[in-house]
């Protein structure tokens, strides 16, 4: 047994060097023709079923109207009734035939049957799935001390996401229709910070890459990694070390320092273009691939600089890091940031 390991060892690397010199190039021009067929020739969205959680702020908002002006009808889900009312009327004056409103927390199984129900049952069908929901954290690990408060965000982000999925498929595979599944940038970089909602991002890419083997060929998944987008996210809503939701614009400079956020309507035309092609991965801004890169081959360096750069000293507050003080001394947030985002105010219901 253990001669065939050896053998292997010796052999597989150069081999398979060698076959991907040979196989990479006529399979990177294939990909490349297919792809350029597909934007030549996306999805007529007009008149597709198209579900969407966490529609009532940033991405997932930005989302319902972009569906929206492609006349797609809609079902918008989240928590605040209020929020998704004004939203729902935009989405109409957008364009789409019609919009229902859906009060649902994903983390809640029943919750989720019955989104699905209640879409189905309006229109008869479902065509895309957007399981954009998420609440983010930003704690360090040592100062959560009641560590079951971080709980919600796998329940949410995660499961939220695998609940929607797994009632939507039967009506998915009828329509040939498609999933987009939400992870983000956070998935490869190891933001501190970040722990367990990097965790639950990156825990959706390997649950829908393995769907995707299993259902692939009826139903089309595109899983989007956003870098920074404009949203309650970057406003600095975050979960916090004590299990509440709070907005923390201080916290957020820490975290988003000199990187320019995106604008969610940006984001969100990205994603409904990417989706209508038929794309399996979406990254935006494209940019933001880049990181994967430095991820992948020099993962030491990314480590110690992101220590480096996001951590203060022991006992000092966030506000020490090396990432704020240069944002605010370089005055560089008036050229990164829309303006919109520096304003603390969230929707309340
Ligand atoms: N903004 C970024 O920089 C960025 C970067 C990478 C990835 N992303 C991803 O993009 C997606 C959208 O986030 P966003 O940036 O647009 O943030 P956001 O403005 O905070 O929107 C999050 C949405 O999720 C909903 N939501 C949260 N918990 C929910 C629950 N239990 N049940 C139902 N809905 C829930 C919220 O609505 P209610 O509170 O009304 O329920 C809200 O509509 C997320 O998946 C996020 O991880 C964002
Ligand atoms: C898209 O589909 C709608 C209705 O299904 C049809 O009226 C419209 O002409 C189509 N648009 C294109 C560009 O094919
Ligand atoms: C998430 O964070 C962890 C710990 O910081 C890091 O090892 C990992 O690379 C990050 N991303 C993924 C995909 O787990
Ligand atoms: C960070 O600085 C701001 C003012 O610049 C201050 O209001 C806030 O309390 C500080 N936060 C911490 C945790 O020290």
């Amino acid at each position: 047994m253990d001669l065939i390991h050896t053998f292997l060892n010796l052999v597989a690397p150069p081999f398979t060097f060698f076959s991907l010199c040979l196989f990479l190039p006529p399979y990177w021009a294939l990909k490349f023709l297919l792809s350029t067929i597909n934007s030549i020739f996306p999805e007529n969205l007009s008149g597709k079923v198209v579900l969407i959680t966490g529609a009532s702020s940033g991405i997932g908002e930005h989302l319902a109207y972009e569906y929206a002006k492609r006349g797609a009808l809609l079902a918008l889900c989240a928590r605040r009734e209020n929020a998704l009312r004004e939203i729902a009327d935009k989405a109409r004056d957008c364009g789409s035939p019609d919009v229902i409103i859906i009060l649902a927390d994903v983390s809640k199984v029943e919750d989720c049957m019955r989104m699905l129900d209640e879409t189905v049952n309006h229109f008869g069908r479902l065509d895309h799935l957007v399981n954009n929901a998420a609440i983010s954290t930003s704690n360090l690990f040592e100062e959560v001390t009641d560590i079951t408060v971080l709980r919600p965000i796998m329940e949410t982000n995660f499961w939220g996401s695998v609940y929607a999925t797994r009632f939507a498929l039967p009506h998915l595979k009828k329509s040939k229709g498609k999933i987009v599944a939400m992870s983000s940038a956070d998935s490869w970089m190891p933001a501190p910070r970040r722990n367990v909602y990097n965790a639950s991002k990156a825990a959706i890419v390997s649950m829908y890459e393995t769907l995707r083997v299993e259902v692939g060929s009826e139903v089309g998944i595109t899983i989007v990694t956003p870098g920074y987008i404009e949203s309650e996210f970057t406003k600095g809503k975050f979960l916090t070390a004590q299990g509440k939701v709070e907005v923390d614009q201080d916290l957020r400079d820490v975290e988003v320092s000199a990187m320019p956020v995106g604008s969610a309507s940006g984001c969100a035309r990205a994603v409904v273009n990417s989706v209508a092609r038929g794309d399996r991965y979406l990254t935006t801004p494209s940019w933001f691939r880049i990181t994967y890169l430095f991820k992948l081959l020099c993962p030491e360096l990314v480590e110690w600089s992101f220590r480096f750069w996001y951590l203060s000293r022991a006992g000092r507050s966030p506000n020490e890091s090396l990432s704020k003080k240069v944002l605010d001394a370089s005055g560089a947030k008036s050229v990164l940031y829309p303006s919109s985002i520096n304003t603390p105010d969230v929707k309340t219901d």
